[in-house]
């Protein structure tokens, strides 16, 4: 296992975002409330982009049809609204990175 840094601590804000492209996976890493998140760029309603979704106390809003999830869980907050959840990945902190460990 590989450690893969994808952004200095000093670099982290409440709004922080940042997309990355990592083993062929389109992902998103985001800071909201203090919390550090990594999730794939993918929403789980129409898979659509999360690029654009706005995110603020702990809701993730996704831009295409406006359903929201929890950022702390990944389940949707509209019941019926949507079966899937967001696919969260761990993050590792490591000095003064926060990053994930991948397969080499
Ligand atoms: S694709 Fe995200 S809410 Fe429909």
């Amino acid at each position: 296992m590989a450690y893969i840094p994808l952004a200095r601590l000093h670099e982290l804000y409440d709004g922080y975002r940042q997309s990355i492209r990592l083993a062929g996976q389109e992902l998103l890493l985001v800071q909201d409330e203090g919390q550090v998140y990594l999730f794939a760029n993918v929403c789980p309603h129409r898979q659509a982009s999360l690029s654009n979704a706005s995110i603020n106390d702990g809701v993730l809003r996704c831009a295409r049809h406006g359903l929201q999830f929890s950022l702390r869980t990944g389940q949707p907050l509209q019941p019926g609204g949507c079966n899937g959840t967001l696919q969260f990945f761990p993050l590792i902190y490591e000095g003064n990175t926060i990053g994930v460990e991948a397969s080499s």
